[in-house]
């Protein structure tokens, strides 16, 4: 399949967005940016244009997909909405939440993964806005990276996964946060955090005192565990090489990988603090430790880099469990297969 790239002008988005709009109300896929990451978009409501999701992705068909809506309230005709829904839309929406809600029978089970509920978002990304309306139908997205890969926030990103596998890519430039959006569910009898993301858990908890967080965004599930978002089943993030997670003071850390620079080949993404202390091949600066706004917007593509290097091994920081730390910490914890080093 030949695919058609279309990178974003100054034209007006409703000019720019015809064609990619058009694909998607006809059964194809685009890849269009967004504030998180970039999606791989069909229409929602399209059987056939989910199982090509899949195909695209290689991703396994009972991890279901985000619908993408225009406004919260268009989340009317998909899902069952209910009260904390729309004060969760009113402080967060437009913007990176996924909410879970009981499904309505216009969302095929293709598209939910055979789940009775469907995951709803309302994307700040003005281009992922426009093209919503330009193709006048929700739109369903995972993430457009190869299944187990990171998450692509460019689209050299893309083009490295989706080449010749979607009917159109939408290059929007960098993506603004860099890491997945927050996922919260309110299908269950309590409200539960599937997913740390841009909007974190205090910012949550103002909305919902009684929010939880599900086991598996710190810990590895169980065999035996059912998983609460079949997305936590799988690896995720992975990159190729191992990724090794390191804990402990700042000193102790530096001594280790200076130790390991001159023993064996590894990539090390260190924060910008660190640059000068080190040796600088294969060295990538994921930002200042105390910025971990420039961390999430570096991540995935600094993995990209790492894996891409000749690397036996990559080393990283165990983030911190606090604000967008807890969202860090779930996406490298989950690369590095809970490989921890602690120093
Ligand atoms: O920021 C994002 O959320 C990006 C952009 C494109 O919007 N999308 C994204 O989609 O990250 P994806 O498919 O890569 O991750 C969605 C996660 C998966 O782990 C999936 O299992 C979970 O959401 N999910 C989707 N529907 C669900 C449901 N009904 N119940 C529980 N988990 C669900
Ligand atoms: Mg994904």
């Amino acid at each position: 399949m030949e695919t058609k790239v279309i990178r974003i002008t100054s034209a007006p988005l409703s000019e720019q967005l015809v064609l990619p709009g058009q694909i998607i109300a006809s059964g194809g896929l685009v890849v269009f940016p967004t504030e998180t990451v970039y999606g791989l978009g069909g229409n929602a409501l399209n059987p056939a244009s989910s199982k090509k999701i899949y195909a695209a992705k290689g991703r396994p068909s009972d991890n279901p997909l985000i619908v993408h809506v225009a406004r919260p309230e268009d989340a009317e005709e998909l899902a069952f909405t209910v009260p904390s829904f729309y004060e969760l839309a009113q402080a967060f929406m437009p913007g990176p939440l996924t909410v879970i809600l009981k499904k309505k029978d216009i969302v095929p089970s293709e598209t939910s993964g055979g789940l009775d509920t469907v995951a709803i978002r309302c994307p700040a990304n003005p281009v992922a806005h426009a093209l919503i309306e330009c193709a006048g139908v929700p739109i369903a997205a995972p993430s457009a990276n190869l299944s187990g890969k990171p998450s692509p926030t460019s689209a050299q990103d893309v083009l490295e996964d989706m080449s010749g596998r979607v009917d159109c890519i939408i290059d929007g430039g960098p993506s603004d946060i860099g890491l997945e959006s927050t996922i919260v569910s309110l299908a269950g009898d309590v409200p539960v955090l599937l997913r740390p993301g841009g909007i974190t858990y205090d910012a949550l908890l103002c909305v919902l005192p009684g929010l939880e967080i599900a086991h598996a965004v710190t810990h590895e599930i169980g065999i035996h565990e059912k998983a609460l978002s079949p997305g936590m089943k799988y690896r995720h993030y992975a990159p190729s090489k191992p990724l090794i997670l390191l804990k402990g003071p700042e000193e102790k850390i530096l001594s280790f990988l200076k130790q390991k620079q001159l023993s064996e080949k590894c990539a090390i993404l260190c924060y910008s603090e660190e640059l000068s202390q080190l040796n600088g091949e294969r060295l990538y600066d994921i930002g200042r430790g105390s910025d971990l706004e420039t961390q999430a917007h570096r991540l995935f593509s600094s993995i990209r880099m790492a894996d891409r290097s000749d690397a036996a091994v990559i080393y990283a920081h165990l983030p911190i469990l606090d604000g967008l730390g807890l969202a860090l910490y779930n996406r490298l914890i989950r690369a590095a297969a809970h490989t921890v080093i602690e120093l």
